[in-house]
């Protein structure tokens, strides 16, 4: 990981890299220079939303913020872990074999559904399932503190992969496994779908573990391709190649996990379901996926679909080739092109996808007026949380204030709410996961 994204990461932590070694070293009785860090960035999601879980491609990036975990392996099978975020001690033994959770609860396990301990603990029991599914057996367990950016978590930036995947590096780096990027991406899809029972695809996980500084990931979420696209060097007279642009995070105060949020499943099944109707039509047999259905097989049988099947189909197809233009102009650092389709991607969640919710909806057309900005649209799933934007370096700040003005003047209850240094957030890209 190159230094800039050292500094930055580990300055995005509401606590210091100094304090949280000094609480790991505290909980386990060692020195302080034994403590391990790993870094798990949050990501975006420019172009190619909701296309994931339907094989479709995808593009991606992460930021200069996101989780650290400082940890030390146990010295035998306990996991012991505290949160900068939330209350209690979450501890299991890594000889425990893990079960999906509503597999758990059905059989009257001892998984509390609904404590706070529960909640974030079940990220680290997910690792642990994930890698006993793929045959792992690991010996030793971690101690650990584990701590994200103050104010960015539950917020579309996929801060739960984030954890996730910091828990799995962590694991495997003290039973000194050494598992593949790519192997990790299916560990984390494992946590996600079969431990937490949530349908999503693999965007979140493939951005975290394969972005890198100033790169756009591409991910093919069928074939499990991917690349990473450069923007040509901006290089300004008497100075060095220059970003042009920043990112912006405009949180809108709503925080709901998404494994409790009915919504993000039910719109996996609808496409399913459209998927299932056009391959009917065009006489393929094959697994209900909106991939596996041509753009001219969707043409002429998309009549047969009821309106809102319609819809999901409809933003599937046209997100599909909004991110084959959108790679395209990024790679010949056209801006003000791929920030249009950011926003026609934003337009299509909320008018096919209808995935929005009225203050998300209002923060994307507060940003599409904000100065400089080329492009935005709801982050992750669009449930709750923020709206990202790109915009041109030199008017981040004054796109950041207006933003947070005419957003405390039309939520007025929610607004608050939000840390006034955190309601809209200036970022650089970041860099993929790893243990530093
Ligand atoms: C969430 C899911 C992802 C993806 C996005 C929407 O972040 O976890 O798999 O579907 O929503 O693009």
């Amino acid at each position: 990981m190159s230094q800039f994204a050292i500094k930055n990461a580990t300055r995005a932590s509401r606590i210091s890299l100094e304090k949280i070694k000094k609480i790991v070293a505290e909980m386990a009785g060692v020195a302080v220079s034994v403590v391990r860090i790993v870094v798990s960035p949050y990501r975006i999601c420019p172009l190619g939303a909701h296309i994931d879980h339907q094989g479709g491609t995808v593009s991606a990036m992460t930021i200069d913020k996101g989780i650290i975990l400082g940890f030390v392996p146990s010295g035998d099978s306990q996991v012991l872990l505290r949160s900068g975020q939330f209350s209690g001690e979450v501890c299991f033994s890594v000889d425990q074999i893990q079960l999906p959770k509503h597999i758990d609860k059905s059989i009257g396990n001892d998984i509390p559904s609904d404590t706070e301990e529960c909640k974030w603990g079940s990220y680290a029991k997910g690792a642990l399932y994930a890698l006993q599914r793929g045959g792992n057996h690991l010996k030793q367990g971690i101690t650990g503190f584990i701590c994200g950016t103050e104010g960015l978590d539950s917020s579309g930036l996929s801060s739960s992969a984030a954890v996730g995947i910091a828990y799995l590096l962590a694991l495997e780096n003290a039973n000194n496994l050494t598992i593949s990027p790519t192997e990790n991406i299916e560990y984390d899809r494992l946590i996600e779908n079969e431990y937490l029972g949530l349908k999503n695809g693999i965007l979140d996980q493939s951005a975290i573990l394969l972005s890198s500084y100033g790169c756009l990931t591409c991910m093919d979420c069928k074939t499990k391709l991917h690349n990473l696209i450069h923007p040509p060097k901006v290089v300004e007279k008497n100075a060095k190649a220059k970003v042009p642009y920043k990112i912006l995070l405009a949180f809108s105060g709503l925080k709901q996990a998404l494994t409790s949020n009915p919504g993000y499943n039910r719109r996996v099944t609808e496409c399913r379901e459209a998927a299932e109707i056009l391959l009917k039509a065009a006489g393929k047999e094959a697994e209900p996926i909106l991939s596996n259905v041509e753009q001219e097989e969707y043409v002429a049988h998309k009549s047969k679909l009821e309106p809102d099947l319609a819809r999901r189909a409809e933003h599937y197809f046209s997100e599909n080739m909004r991110v084959i233009k959108g790679l395209e102009a990024w790679g010949c650092g056209n801006f003000e092109e791929f920030g249009k389709l950011i926003s026609a991607s934003g337009l299509s969640s909320i008018q096919n996808y209808e995935c929005g919710c009225e203050p998300l909806i209002q923060l994307y057309e507060i940003l599409l007026k904000a100065p400089g900005v080329y492009g935005a649209r709801f982050s992750g799933a669009g449930f709750r949380g923020c709206c990202v934007a790109f915009v041109k370096a030199d008017y981040a700040e004054k796109a950041a204030s207006l933003v947070k003005n005419e957003y405390s003047k039309l939520q007025p209850d929610l607004a608050p709410h939000l840390n006034q240094e955190t309601a809209v957030v200036i970022c650089d890209s970041g860099d993929c996961a790893r243990v530093i």
